[in-house]
């Protein structure tokens, strides 16, 4: 399938037209950026491991009834995904304190939580992604009562799903950031990626971070946190 005109271009990705009006190609790129764009950087081989660390969870998703966009890899950073109109909302899983929680309820960070946490920012980066609840969305439209209680059980079984898995290869899932798409016919999926971008992990044993934090927060090892995720997920 051949990639037609750019519809889109992030901060991470690109997203591209195909001769088929319901499918677009994702193109990862190995651009990071942190604090709403601030902070610019290159993680070296970013876009691959994100693009197939994304498909290998999306499909194990999948395997367990959460319908996704993931249609096909087509190369170590391109894939074919389902075209979505993204719902304009940033789920946020928690089920360890950490980052932007531990900073507004003053807590250290590694701190359990009795439950997990579910929260909404408005996906906007000239606002910088506020945080909302389900009043505001229900007032701004962004998403009907039946939509978001869709999302907020996917969401939750997500975590369920994903905690357990990456348990067993010592890893333990802090927290994650998740996005859904309507397809034209209305039906939501789960879109976006799932990556070290997106999510928080630590080591099970060490504690160590294997994520986009040791970008944010200049801890080095950036690339081998990356590689050490794509290892223990897929064996390379
Ligand atoms: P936070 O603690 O900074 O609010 O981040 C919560 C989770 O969401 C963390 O796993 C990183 C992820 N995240 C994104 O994927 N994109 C973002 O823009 C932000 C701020 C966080």
């Amino acid at each position: 399938m051949k990639k037609l005109e750019q519809v889109y271009e992030g901060k991470a990705k690109k997203v591209f037209k195909t001769e088929d009006a319901e499918l677009f190609i994702v193109s990862y790129k190995d651009d990071a950026t942190a604090f709403n764009g601030l902070k610019k950087g290159t993680i070296v081989g970013k876009g691959a491991i994100n693009n197939q660390v994304t498909n290998h969870l999306m499909k194990l998703l999948e395997k367990s009834g959460i319908p996704t966009h993931f249609v096909e890899e087509i190369s170590e950073t391109e894939t074919i995904v389902k075209k979505v109109t993204i719902v304009p909302l940033e789920v946020i899983v928690r089920n360890i304190a950490a980052g932007s929680l531990a900073k507004r309820l003053g807590l250290e960070e590694g701190t359990k939580m009795k439950k997990t946490v579910l929260e909404y920012s408005y996906k906007n980066d000239e606002l910088g992604d506020p945080m909302i609840n389900e009043y505001h969305i229900f007032a701004m439209e962004f998403a009907t009562k039946e939509e978001l209680e869709l999302i907020a059980g996917y969401s939750m079984k997500i975590n369920s799903i994903l905690s357990t898995y990456l348990a067993d290869l010592g890893i333990e899932l802090i927290d994650f950031k998740l996005e859904f798409g309507k397809l034209s016919d209305g039906t939501i999926v789960l879109a976006d990626e799932i990556s070290p971008d997106t999510c928080r992990f630590w080591d099970s044993k060490t504690g160590e971070k294997l994520d986009k934090d040791r970008f944010r927060r200049d801890l080095g090892n950036v690339e081998d946190a990356y590689h050490e995720i794509m290892r223990r997920l897929m064996g390379k």
